[in-house]
């Protein structure tokens, strides 16, 4: 297999850094992300999607209607109609026969291209670095031997900006809507006269022939999509909206010679008026703002400047990190797919994506620390920022606000906090962005408790939420002195203090945490791991005796852990509220978990006395399969309702039983750890969507981004992915293939080299940016060893192997030779 190999549904093109799709009717949608800072869209392979400004829920400016039939359907369209046949480039609505089709999904812009019958549609949509606003470019072009006159119908339909709302309360949003349009452009108003001082243009950079904002004028009251009205007319009726639902439409008149061809745009901008005047008359919206970007982009050669910026953006990024390595599945995805997918989790969190409606979920406080750690290396300056902002929606006491959202920074009150993992989280964040960045001001950084946010000076800075993170789980401990559990630890689904046999009633919210004596073997595993971050931490900031404070903690839980939790071939997984044991062989159902394993032996259990060695050996064991490690088994067959969510799934999904990509990561890093780099690979591509293209019926996921789920080996459907895109598992593949296989690790002092590989590898090659200067780093691999440091030299002098590589500060290329072996 190799780049140009073509699966049933498409390839990579690793050159352009695309992924190719040859037709559209892809198992499921396949899904891409537009745009990088504040504006987004999301586009899938058939131009479905909608797009948002910063906040999913609270700046909706497209509509979509999810768990639709079929299951995307609205977004970006373009109707054709040639000489009264009507078809799409992206192939829906219409759906009409013998279109040719091509989609190229590429890092923040979306290529669908359609023929039929000669005439070609090549639809670009992507959004400019630091615009708020997307470009839809178009071209057309004859390739028959006869003139064509072509009409061309744009469509998407405006939401009226906080989505929850836009899709449930009909009794006021069908009398609101308001548009206005001026040449071109079309402008989306709804709620402007009152409080909002924003709206949404929809405009054309070339003159056109009619339009259509009513949604009921356009497409008909009985009448989907595919069968719209005005395109199969083939004339625009210029509605203009009064309420119900307002929508953008633009009719393009072409007329092209055999061999001729236009190119022409549209922009879909999110515009805030600033202090400028809102009225220029009643009812006459000032437009200057949106004028000036219909201006901007109508000027000839704008619109490729744009997207050349785009694709400079993207390449000075990936340059942070391109290796070259005997795996192709593993080095595409770390060039570029996986560094791609991180920016997307960090730009979303959970909160927008096929699976997640962007009204639920903002920010996740696990979840936005964790994607941290495939992000920092990007941009480390917006880590920095985002770090802070997690860091603000912790309590006093140490708790943190579960989910907050991205536009208001709030914490989200619905799903409160205790998730009693929560907070030591951004202890492994934080020090990412340190040893990233070597910025250690960010400590002292003034940053306020959410519960005292209204204080006029702010005295805490974010070390002291990080001492408040491990002060809070030492005090919450329980009767075994390990860290309680509260509503749920990084496994959401097990709640072992709701006890709810209430279908009326969310697992993650009920029940009293409060007197819980429920433990989490899980958390006292990662706060080892924090414990000993932060001893590293104080080390180099030389205030020894808090290090050694940190120490005494970390000692003291891992003899808690090793004395209490070993369970014979494994650790166990929790203690439930009555004190009894999950996750041991004296269960019958769920007898061991895989998170446990991951995390004590990361934190440093088992290290001298064989059973980090052992707990993994049970994992490969009890617990791995050709698509990646399954949570638990065996899995839960009946509801047990001191176990809580987990039980109530059908075995083989979510977390019972199902594989959880994401805490396979934590199992791959942790057999690097102990040196097994065969197994390290092999267990990393049983979950890498690229070496799945050869089962794509089965797996039905996108091949480019990595799942949160793959069905466990319970399910009828072994082996099928779903929740694409948005997960955890992002972040931490990053940092299994940067840091775990090719060992490149940056520390405080520098970045360490330290790799684990399969020993048949022969070496590999690594540049790395870091902290401004760039490293081009040779590892080869002659003993065909898996790990082991014989020799490193720096621009060819020898340095000793135990020491980090100091950044010169030079901004230069420096040369790393590293040789494995005894
Ligand atoms: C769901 C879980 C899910 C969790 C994510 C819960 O509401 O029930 O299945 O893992 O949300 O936070
Ligand atoms: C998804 C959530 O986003 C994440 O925070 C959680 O850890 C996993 N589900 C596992 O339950």
């Amino acid at each position: 297999m190799n780049s140009a190999s073509t699966f049933k549904y498409g390839h990579f093109d690793d050159a352009t850094r695309e992924y190719v799709i040859t037709r559209p009717d892809t198992p499921l949608p396949w899904l891409n992300y537009l745009g990088q800072d504040e504006f987004f869209g999301l586009c899938t392979n058939t131009a479905g999607g909608y797009s948002f400004w910063k906040d999913a829920k609270l700046r909706r400016l497209t509509r979509y209607r999810y768990n639709n039939v079929p299951y995307d359907l609205g977004g970006r369209y373009f109707y054709v109609n040639d000489g009264g046949e009507v078809w799409n480039p992206g192939w829906k609505p219409v759906k009409a026969k013998g279109v040719k089709y091509e989609c190229r999904h590429g890092l923040g812009y979306t290529r669908i291209v359609g023929e039929r019958d000669g005439l070609e549609v090549e639809t670009l949509f992507f959004v400019p670095p630091g615009e708020n606003l997307e470009v839809w470019k178009v071209t057309v072009r004859n390739k028959s031997a006869q003139r064509k006159t072509p009409k061309l119908f744009s469509y998407q339909e405006f939401c009226f900006f906080e989505a929850l709302n836009d899709m449930t309360n009909y009794q006021r949003t069908y009398s609101i809507g308001e548009v206005e349009v001026e040449g071109s452009a079309i402008y989306h108003k709804t709620e402007f006269r009152e409080r909002r001082n924003h709206y949404t243009l929809f405009a054309c950079t070339r003159p056109i022939a009619g339009f259509d904002t009513s949604r009921d004028a356009f497409v008909g009251i009985h009448e989907g999509l595919h069968e719209a009205k005005v395109p199969f007319a083939g004339q625009a009726t210029n509605s203009v909206a009064f309420g119900w639902n307002p929508i953008g439409s633009h009719q393009i008149d072409l007329d092209l010679a055999p061999g001729a061809e236009e190119s022409f745009a549209f922009v879909l901008a999110y515009v805030e008026q600033g202090d400028a005047p809102k009225f220029d008359a009643p009812f006459v919206m000032n437009k200057s703002v949106g004028r000036a970007i219909v201006e901007k982009y109508s000027a000839p050669g704008a619109v490729d400047a744009a997207l050349a910026s785009l694709k400079a953006y993207w390449d000075a990024l990936l340059g942070n990190f391109q290796v070259d390595c005997p795996n192709e599945h593993a080095q595409r995805m770390a060039n570029t797919w996986n560094q791609y997918q991180c920016m997307a989790t960090f730009n979303m969190s959970r909160s927008a994506s096929m699976y997640e409606t962007g009204i639920g979920r903002g920010m996740g406080f696990r979840d936005s620390n964790q994607d941290l750690l495939g992000f920092v290396h990007m941009i480390p300056s917006r880590a920095r920022e985002r770090i802070l902002d997690i860091a603000a929606t912790q309590l006093s006491d140490g708790t943190c606000y579960h989910q907050y959202q991205p536009l208001t920074k709030k914490g989200n009150a619905d799903i409160g906090g205790d998730f009693y993992d929560d907070h030591l989280w951004l202890v492994l964040s934080t020090c990412a962005y340190i040893k990233e960045s070597g910025d250690t001001s960010i400590l002292q950084a003034p940053c306020a408790y959410a519960d005292k946010a209204y204080e006029n000076v702010i005295t805490d800075t974010l070390l002291d939420h990080l001492e408040t993170s491990i002060a809070y789980t030492i005090k919450k401990r329980g009767p075994n002195g390990l860290p309680l559990i509260g509503h749920a630890d990084w496994n959401d689904c097990l709640n072992l203090n709701c006890f709810s046999t209430e279908p009326n009633e969310s697992f993650q919210t009920a029940g009293d945490v409060r007197d819980s004596k429920a433990e989490s073997v899980m958390i006292a595993g990662l706060f080892l791991y924090a414990a000993r971050e932060m001893a590293g931490l104080y080390e180099h900031l030389d205030r020894n005796s808090d290090a050694a404070r940190m120490r005494g903690h970390y000692a003291e839980m891992l003899d808690t852990v090793e004395r209490v939790t070993w369970d014979g071939a494994w650790y166990t997984r929790a203690y439930a509220a009555d004190g009894s044991v999950v996750g041991s062989h004296t269960n019958t159902e769920g007898k061991i978990f895989i998170e446990s394993q991951g995390w004590c032996v990361l934190g440093g259990a088992g290290a001298n006395n064989g059973r980090a060695r052992q707990a993994m050996e049970s994992v490969h064991r009890h617990l791995y399969t050709k698509n990646g490690v399954v949570l638990q088994q065996p899995a839960y067959s009946t509801y047990d309702k001191a176990l809580g969510e987990v039980t109530s799934y059908p075995p083989g999904v979510k977390e019972n039983a199902g594989i959880f990509s994401h805490n396979n990561t934590w199992i791959h890093l942790a057999w690097c750890q102990l040196g097994e780099g065969d197994r390290a690979l092999e267990y990393y591509l049983s979950i890498c969507p690229s070496a799945k293209q050869d089962q794509i019926d089965t797996y039905r996921g996108e091949p480019y981004v990595y799942a949160q789920m793959i069905a466990g080996k319970d399910a009828p459907c072994f082996g099928e992915a779903k929740n694409n895109w948005l997960t955890g598992t992002a972040a931490w593949t990053f940092v299994v293939v940067s840091q775990g296989l090719l060992g490149i690790k940056p520390d405080y002092a520098g970045l360490r080299i330290d790799p684990c590989i399969p020993k048949d590898w022969p070496g590999f090659k690594v540049t790395r940016r870091f902290r401004g200067d760039t490293f081009e780093i040779t590892v080869s691999n002659p003993q065909h060893v898996s790990k082991g440091i014989k020799a490193v030299r720096v621009d060819g002098k020898d340095i000793d192997p135990t020491q980090a590589i100091r950044p010169a500060g030079d901004g230069r290329t420096h040369r790393v030779e590293v040789v494995l072996g005894e």
